[in-house]
């Protein structure tokens, strides 16, 4: 009898877990962020623009929500915002099941699968890790994997996410791969075969961990008109704050190898938050547009956050470019997507108050339903810690606050709803934040998740929270010292 049970409630789990979910079934479903409709997500993977849609495919295990058997989840998208979830597009074969990769569009057919085929990179993960193809002739909704796969393989263990672009100057395709604690360089004249031309990584860098998910790409330079490659580099532990986290290079390319433009200087954190990780970027997208997407979750816990259908959401789509900062370096900048704009609903202003002490703003987050923008620029900073609370009645909040003297901003969840669910989810996470006159700062908050832009994105912290019901209320306080503080709102608008 109680075999029967078991294998009875084992069926509706499995049913449970294969059905179609709307966007709102659960407190924890975000709104302005991707969630696959049902069961488990990984990476962003694949991502390519073509024909007016941008693609976005995804490590997705569908029959449950922790990791298991990887295929390539599908959506679609015209603006960015809005995403239509489409039928599986990679399934495991005997190869190995379906790791990150990314997706080209094959304009002059040099593959041969026709032109401006869209080709499908990624890793077969079976006895060992090799790269493998697959293309699309349809707009990316049915996929043939290639009959000589695997097209690289290597007896290394670690082995995986190719990154694929066009290399025009030397008329042939590169691939750059994490292997182990490195990235390697290939070219190919057809995507099928591959040649090795370099490994960047060793004494660069940070190397807590595997490198994973690479990526590589050419940026405008900042106030001039040379560029910059950039190179993003996943790493899994060894992120700033524990467990995953990515970090990037600058430097250049030729085409054959990386070089870091600035060694044995600090790590670039792209993000200062723990909960952004596997970043990559869209390939062809339209005007030179750099857009990168996280899996916003951390392997330390990805699997135990207290959501009961899916589990995990992207970051929200952030434009990239480079900036300078004072002590001449160049870095780059992570600004939202600016079709972000059109989920704007009706702005609710505050105007500029000076904060002495602690100033409560009593209607300022009502009725967002834990789903809002808020906005705030921060001037006549003359207090040691100036800082902001986000809350609830029942006591769940979040700690904002910017040390001057250290120049850093805090971001403090340890008591932002139930954490319990793994030692590694209280956290107090910090940005480097440089000398100015005013301090902006863009809040996205979305149920299950803050994402923090600081100064139109020079520094970005991204941080899971899970509060009881939405923090509906907002306090300011200043430590040794004032500050001046006026801020929007905008509740999320469909
Ligand atoms: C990164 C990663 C990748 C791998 C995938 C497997 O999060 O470990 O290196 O391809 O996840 O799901």
């Amino acid at each position: 009898m109680k075999r029967i049970t078991s294998i009875c409630a084992g069926i509706i789990l499995l049913l449970a877990s294969c059905t179609t979910l709307p966007a709102t079934d659960e407190p924890y479903r975000p709104a302005y962020h991707f969630t696959p409709a049902s069961g488990w997500m990984n990476d962003p993977n694949g991502m390519v623009y073509v024909d007016g849609e941008y693609h976005l495919f995804y490590q997705y295990n569908p029959a449950d929500i922790v990791w298991g058997p990887m295929h390539w989840g599908h959506a679609v998208s015209t603006d960015l915002m809005h995403w239509t979830h489409l039928p599986v597009a990679l399934y495991p074969d005997s190869l190995g099941t379906i790791f990150s990769g990314s997706a080209v569009i094959d304009k002059e057919n040099t593959a041969g699968f026709g032109a401006n085929a869209l080709v499908a990179i990624f890793t077969s993960a079976g006895k060992s890790q090799t790269q493998s193809i697959a293309y699309s002739t349809d707009r990316g909704r049915t996929f043939t994997k290639y009959a000589g796969n695997p097209v690289l393989t290597d007896s290394v263990p670690d082995f995986r996410d190719p990154k694929v672009f066009w290399y025009e100057p030397l008329k042939r395709w590169t691939m750059i791969l994490a292997v182990g604690q490195e990235m390697r360089i290939y070219s190919s004249p057809d995507l099928k075969a591959w040649t090795y031309r370099s490994s960047f990584g060793a004494g660069q860098g940070a190397h807590g961990g595997v490198w994973e998910c690479p990526d590589l790409f050419e940026l405008p330079g900042e106030g001039t008109d040379e560029t910059r490659w950039v190179l993003l580099c996943n790493l899994n532990p060894g992120g700033p704050f524990g467990g995953s986290g990515t970090q990037y290079f600058t430097g250049t390319f030729d085409g054959n190898s990386f070089t870091n433009e600035a060694p044995g200087e600090v790590t670039k954190w792209m993000d200062w938050g723990k909960d952004n990780y596997a970043t990559v970027t869209w390939s062809n997208a339209p005007r030179q547009r750099r857009i990168a997407l996280g899996w916003m979750s951390n392997w330390q816990y990805a699997d135990k956050v207290p959501t009961q259908h899916f589990r995990s959401a992207n970051t929200v789509p952030r434009d990239l470019s480079l900036y300078r900062r004072a002590d001449g370096g160049i870095y780059l900048q992570s600004a939202p997507s600016s079709e972000l704009f059109a989920l704007r609903g009706k702005a609710k202003k505050q105007a500029a108050i000076t904060v002495d002490r602690t100033y409560n703003v009593g209607e300022l987050l009502a009725d967002t339903d834990g789903v809002y923008e808020l906005e705030m620029t921060l001037t006549d900073l003359t207090a040691e810690v100036a800082g902001f609370a986000l809350f609830n009645d029942g006591g769940d909040r979040v700690d904002c606050y910017y040390n001057q003297m250290e120049r850093a901003l805090y971001f403090d969840r340890t008591k932002s709803g139930p954490t319990a669910f793994s030692p590694d989810f209280p956290a107090v996470t910090s940005a480097p934040v440089e000398q100015g006159d005013t301090l902006s700062l863009r809040l996205l908050v979305d149920r299950a998740s803050i994402e923090l832009f600081i100064n139109g994105g020079r520094e970005v912290m991204t941080n899971l929270v899970f509060p009881a019901v939405p923090y509906n209320r907002i306090s300011f306080y200043a430590k040794g010292g004032t500050f001046n503080v006026s801020s929007t709102l905008y509740p999320y608008k469909p």
